[in-house]
């Protein structure tokens, strides 16, 4: 049922404070230390494990590549991201040292499947994460990390989304915890800000009306650009695959970086552009280079539509629109700044007159190739 709400995707969008906490229940023993129960993969493997290759598909790529940040930070693992249809019909460079992470909702996709299989064959570990109990992907995998987002009805991933990156990063300190990559007291402290991400995703979605209301008056908008850096990449990516996916209006996401590498070429009066801005307490220039971004698109007539943490006064004077979102720490943001896109995207395909929950051409779970 959709609990009062306009459409599927509108309830799931609203759910996901629900989904983070859900996810991260029961991860923790009396003592702090976080167990895994249904990792049913030797712990002396898990050690030993020289390299992680994420396959999955669409959103559930995307939150791949977020993890990619995470785990790579925390836990000095490599970490490489495919699209399970590419990974599957390579030779890629696996064996019994590699941990193969596939992430799918519905756990049916035959894409992951094949790259679950193709993997396998050649002593990779399998680790599905996974929303659907009992599905096939996680059967055919070694172990599984169930994300409990609850039932995802509408077609394009919201809830499900946060949920795997929620799993990603569940399993990226974990792996912290096993190889000694982190002090026990800080592997504490970022669970701890984590389990705090619910209510500053329940802030963003209170904070929605001027999502709409931009949403609304861009109606007849023809193309729409999404750039970000570091974990804000991703988040690009996904913003426009909604776009794509919802209101079937030309989207791309751009890692921010690569503008004057060609993407600058695009910018004309009035093209509108989403950024994602790090926060500028994060580590590295980030944040003063996003900014510089935004200056370089705004010069050319680029309508910026900026995503900013709160208090950060140094976005205003070259945004259009700001939608603020609470603060947290920079690996953490994927979980507050694609909110707004999703309602975004959701509210642009309601007022064109689209079906949000069927979109043309998609299905829930593509189960042939
Ligand atoms: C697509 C769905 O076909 O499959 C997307 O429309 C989804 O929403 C993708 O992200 C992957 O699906 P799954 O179930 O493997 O996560």
């Amino acid at each position: 049922e959709k609990g009062g709400f306009a459409s599927f995707m509108d309830k799931e969008i609203h759910d996901q404070p629900q989904a983070v906490t859900d996810t991260l229940l029961g991860r923790t023993d009396i003592a702090g230390h976080l167990v895994l129960d249904d990792l049913r993969i030797d712990e002396s493997v898990l050690r030993s494990v020289d390299k992680i290759v994420v396959i999955a598909c669409g959103t559930a790529a995307y939150a791949g590549h977020v993890a990619k940040y995470a785990i790579e930070h925390w836990c000095r693992i490599p970490v490489e991201v495919e699209l399970a249809h590419e990974f599957r019909y390579r030779d890629p460079v696996v064996n019994e040292r590699t941990l193969v992470v596939a992430i799918s909702q519905s756990g049916e996709t035959m894409d992951t499947l094949m790259a679950v299989r193709h993997a396998r064959e050649q002593g990779a570990k399998v680790l599905a994460i996974c929303n659907t109990h009992g599905s096939t992907i996680p059967r055919e995998s070694d172990a599984v990390l169930y994300t409990h987002a609850g039932p995802e009805i509408a077609v394009a991933s919201t809830k499900a989304f946060l949920a795997q990156i929620t799993a990603t990063y569940v399993l990226g300190l974990y792996l912290a915890q096993l190889r000694g990559n982190l002090f026990p007291d800080e592997i504490t402290e970022i669970f701890d800000q984590l389990r705090a991400m619910p209510d500053k995703i329940q802030i963003v979605l209170d904070r929605s009306d001027e999502v709409r209301k931009t949403a609304q008056d861009m109606v007849d908008t023809t193309s729409v650009l999404f750039l970000g850096r570091h974990v804000g990449f991703p988040v690009a990516l996904e913003g426009a695959l909604k776009l794509k996916e919802l209101a079937y209006i030309h989207a791309e996401g751009f890692a921010a970086g690569e503008l004057k590498h060609g993407p600058i070429a695009l910018i004309e009066e009035g093209q509108a552009a989403f950024v994602i801005v790090p926060s500028p307490r994060g580590r590295h220039s980030l944040h003063s280079k996003v900014i510089s971004n935004i200056q370089e698109i705004r010069a050319r007539g680029a309508r910026t539509l900026v995503i900013a943490e709160d208090g950060d006064d140094a976005v205003a004077p070259f945004a259009d629109v700001v939608f603020s979102v609470p603060r947290c720490p920079t690996l953490l943001a994927p979980l507050l700044t694609v909110v707004p896109l999703q309602i975004f995207a959701c509210e642009l395909a309601t007022v064109r007159g689209l079906d949000v929950d069927q979109p043309r051409n998609l299905a829930k779970s593509v189960t042939v190739e």
